[in-house]
Formats: C-alpha cells, sequence, structure tokens
C-alpha cells in the first residue's frame, strides 16, 4: 500500500503483516494511546498466542502505526480491538486493516464478522459502514466512562463477500 504525505511528493509505503510475539509492547502503547482502556504488553501477548485469534500490524518505515485483534469463533470472526496512530489517520489504513480480516476468514471458509462500537465513536461507525457493516442489536449501557456515565454499544456485523476484497 502507497500513500502520500500531504503535499502528495514523497510515498510513503505501508505494509500490512501478522505481528510478531516481540512486538506486543508496540502494539500495547498504541493500544493505550488511542483507546480508552489500556492493555498491557502482556495481555497483548497472550491475544497474539491463541491459536482461535487472528491479528495484523500496519507497519512504515519499520514502525507500528496500527492494529488489528480479532478472534475467530465457528464461521464468524470479531473484531477485539482496532487502532490507528492518531498522526497516520485518513489514510486508508483502519480499512486496509479490516480488508486484511475480511480476507483471511474468507480463507478460513468464515461467513460474517461483527464487533462492538460505542455509540459515541463516530469515526469507527463511519469507517465500519463505510465497509458494509449494519446494526444488527445494542447493547444498553455497555461502556463505562471515567465520569460515571455510560454509552450504549452497536453490535454490527458484515457477511462476507464471496471473493477476496
Ligand atoms: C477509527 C479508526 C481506527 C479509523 O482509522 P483510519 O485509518 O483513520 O481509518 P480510514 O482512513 O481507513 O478511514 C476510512 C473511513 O472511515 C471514516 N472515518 C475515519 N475517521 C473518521 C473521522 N475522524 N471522522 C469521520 N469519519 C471518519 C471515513 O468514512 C473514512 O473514509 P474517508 O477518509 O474517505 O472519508 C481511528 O480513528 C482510531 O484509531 N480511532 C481510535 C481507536 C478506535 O476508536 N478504534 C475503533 C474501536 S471499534
Amino acid at each position: 500500500m502507497t500513500l502520500y504525505n500531504a503535499n502528495k511528493l514523497l510515498p510513503i509505503v505501508v505494509r500490512v503483516r501478522t505481528p510478531l510475539q516481540s512486538e506486543a509492547g508496540c502494539i500495547s502503547r498504541i493500544h493505550e494511546e488511542n483507546l480508552h482502556e489500556g492493555w498491557g504488553e502482556f495481555e497483548i501477548q497472550s491475544f497474539l498466542n491463541k491459536k482461535c485469534n487472528i491479528s495484523f500490524v500496519a507497519v512504515m518505515r519499520k514502525k507500528i502505526i496500527g492494529f488489528l485483534i480479532a478472534q475467530y469463533l465457528i464461521f464468524e470472526g470479531e473484531v477485539i480491538s482496532l487502532a490507528v496512530d492518531h498522526r497516520f489517520r485518513r489514510l486508508g489504513i483502519a480499512t486496509r486493516l479490516v480488508v486484511e480480516l475480511h480476507n483471511k476468514l474468507l480463507h478460513r471458509g468464515g461467513h460474517s464478522i461483527f464487533l462492538e462500537v460505542d455509540e459515541t465513536n463516530r469515526s469507527a461507525i463511519n469507517l465500519y459502514n463505510r465497509l458494509g457493516f449494519q446494526q444488527i442489536s445494542l447493547r444498553k449501557s455497555y461502556y463505562k466512562k471515567p465520569d460515571g456515565r455510560s454509552t450504549d454499544a452497536l453490535v454490527l456485523r458484515k457477511s462476507l463477500c464471496s471473493h477476496k476484497l
């Protein structure tokens, strides 16, 4: 995947691949910086270790700038966590990570992907809608905020296409 900087002069190559165990610390850092609840290095490591989990990282000049962690349960994939470093957003990186997951699930005989997203997370909802996810249910007061408030989770689902994206 080749991106361009703001003045379109410098091509920036971003690779998407499976993370190494040794990269759990970098993923944990991105998680902490971009999501409300942080996941420590060991927590990430245990996700990377599980056979039923599928993970991808987006790498630019040897630096991890985004990740996706999902699990695969009987024909269905669930996105557990996804984040892109704020300096590299709106460049299609999250889209590419979800597309990689789609293609991997398709290869494993999966039928669909689902996930939960905070009803107030407009950027993520737009991302998933753009990729063809649709709301199938609502989990009331699912996310608890530090100030004591809570927000609902939208449960979104997408059937896999019959071909690679
Ligand atoms: C949500 C997130 C992963 C999107 O990453 P990204 O790499 O910027 O996403 P993409 O560039 O692939 O965006 C694809 C589409 O999503 C939508 N989108 C992404 N960011 C958006 C924003 N800030 N505002 C509105 N729509 C947005 C747009 O429709 C965008 O297409 P466009 O740029 O052509 O308009 C990123 O904002 C992030 O890491 N947020 C914090 C963590 C998080 O909320 N994770 C999701 C948990 S479910």
